[in-house]
């Protein structure tokens, strides 16, 4: 069953909500490229998590589901699909999804471009929600993604730098995913008139999941193949990305001057030999371990919202993360 199902969620009326965006933008003509590329970004699919937390938050206030709630969806949807676009960029990774990047199909600058296109037109788009009382409406439109430029800072400025600790690690893992996730559960709980406190307590909940899935991403690196992560297994590390299976391998007397020496020009021979390391030396269980730390927290956190009737929808994503 997929995740909306089992939430008992009306994703088409999400997906509306998205291509409205653009749809009724009245500053940019339907036929032009921008509105094109988008719409077929958006209709490619995805698992939509971002907005499905949007609602479940909402589902903790009093108000019923409104329209605000459904554009707070399709924002957050919108600014994670912005946000990959650059991704790929930065990355200079060539599918998504299975599909070619948008790069690819209109080059680099048009990808940018729409990007950046995509995140402002969100800050515009949810201007409309600026009173005193709508305060939290800004964390969603324009912090969100300002964090989300410093996490991906954060972490081209720590490429190949193994003395990376796990304080830095976790930030730029907060800042590049976590916090997103987090948000979404919190702006959909203010908007329907959720306690601060609960809406507090629905952010941790989003950050210890939104933790949990990028160290599951991290550990995805060394387990997958390339098929089944669209891209060359080791990308990562390849890239300097030092991830949280390196940093328990590091630990490792006998391993870490062999981790030490990959750098930006090291042979595959070379890189194949270390990755081999990383999976045999036990980091990977440990990395395991530690992300179910998150998990743990998440459960005692639903445990604390167990009055309200959605914290069954809590549960239900747990489940799905865990699984993930
Ligand atoms: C995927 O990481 C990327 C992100 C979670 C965030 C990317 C954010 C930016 C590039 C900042 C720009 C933001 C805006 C709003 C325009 P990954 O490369 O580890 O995962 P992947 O395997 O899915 O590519
Ligand atoms: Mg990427």
């Amino acid at each position: 069953m997929k995740l909306h199902e089992a939430l008992n969620m009306d994703i088409n009326r999400v997906n509306r909500e998205i291509e409205n965006i653009v749809k009724f933008d009245p500053d940019l003509p339907r036929s032009s490229i921008v509105a094109k590329s988008v719409l077929e970004l958006v209709r490619s699919g995805g698992k939509r998590l971002r907005p499905v937390m949007v609602l479940v938050g909402a589902r903790f206030g009093s108000k019923s589901l409104g329209r605000k709630q459904w554009q707070l969806a399709a924002a957050a949807e919108f600014i994670h699909a912005a946000s990959l676009i650059h991704d790929d960029v930065i990355d200079r990774s060539d599918l998504r999804r299975g599909q070619p990047a948008m790069h690819l199909k209109t080059g680099v600058s048009s990808a940018v471009h729409i990007g950046n296109y995509m995140s402002l037109r969100i800050v515009e788009l949810l201007s409309q929600y600026s009173s005193e009382q709508e305060r939290y409406v800004h964390d969603l439109s324009s912090l969100a993604s300002t964090q989300l430029c410093i996490g991906e800072y954060q972490q081209m400025t720590h490429a190949f730098n193994y003395d990376q600790t796990l304080e830095e690690y976790l930030e730029k893992s907060r800042n590049k995913t976590a916090q997103l996730m987090a948000t979404c559960l919190r702006t959909g709980a203010l908007s329907s008139g959720c306690d601060t406190h609960t809406a507090d307590l629905l952010y941790e909940f989003g950050e210890c999941l939104g933790l949990h899935f990028q160290i599951q991403d991290d550990l995805k690196d060394f387990t997958q193949d390339a098929a089944t992560l669209g891209k060359p297994a080791g990308s990562d590390l390849r890239h300097g990305q030092v991830t949280l299976p390196v940093m328990y391998a590091l630990q490792e007397p006998s391993l870490s001057p062999m981790i030490r020496s990959i750098g930006p020009d090291s042979s595959e021979t070379d890189i194949e030999q270390v990755l081999e390391a990383i999976r045999q030396c036990g980091a990977l269980k440990k990395t395991e371990e530690f992300s179910r730390t998150f998990l743990d927290r998440a459960q005692a956190i639903i445990q604390q919202l167990s009055s309200y009737p959605a914290h069954e929808d809590l549960k239900v994503l747990l489940k799905y993360f865990s699984a993930a």
